[in-house]
């Protein structure tokens, strides 16, 4: 749903890599980025570094949500905050997007 939502706003999944890459809306590079949006933005492409005391993994969430979690196809999460809070089967209650992340 959320893939339909942003279509727009996604980079197709029929971008080489070189191109995808260069179509990556970076926030370290626009100005007008509040410092959450920048933290945010490092935690999402460098998970262990920036969120160090939360993981011992080696991923990084882009390393699966690709191009910075913008591509079309690669499991995208542009305007995933407005899907949540969402009911969670599994626990039988409402999750919110944190609960989901944990999970
Ligand atoms: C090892 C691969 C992998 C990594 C690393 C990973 N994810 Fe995911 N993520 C997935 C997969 C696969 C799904 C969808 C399957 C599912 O529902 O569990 C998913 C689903 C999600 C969802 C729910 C999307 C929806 O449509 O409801 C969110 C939010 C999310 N991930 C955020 C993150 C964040 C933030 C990180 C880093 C802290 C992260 N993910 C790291 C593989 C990964």
């Amino acid at each position: 749903m959320i893939a339909l939502l942003c279509a727009g706003l996604l980079i197709p999944q029929s971008a080489p890599i070189g191109e995808a890459k260069a179509r990556i809306k970076d926030p370290l590079a626009d100005p007008t980025a509040s410092q959450e949006v920048r933290l945010g933005y490092r935690i999402f492409e460098n998970t262990p570094k920036y969120a160090s005391e939360r993981t011992q993994s080696k991923l990084s969430c882009g390393n699966c949500h690709l191009n910075a979690g913008q591509k079309e196809g690669a499991m995208p999460l542009v305007g995933i905050a407005s899907v949540f809070p969402e009911y969670n089967k599994r626990t039988g209650r409402q999750f919110t997007l944190e609960d989901r992340v944990v999970g």
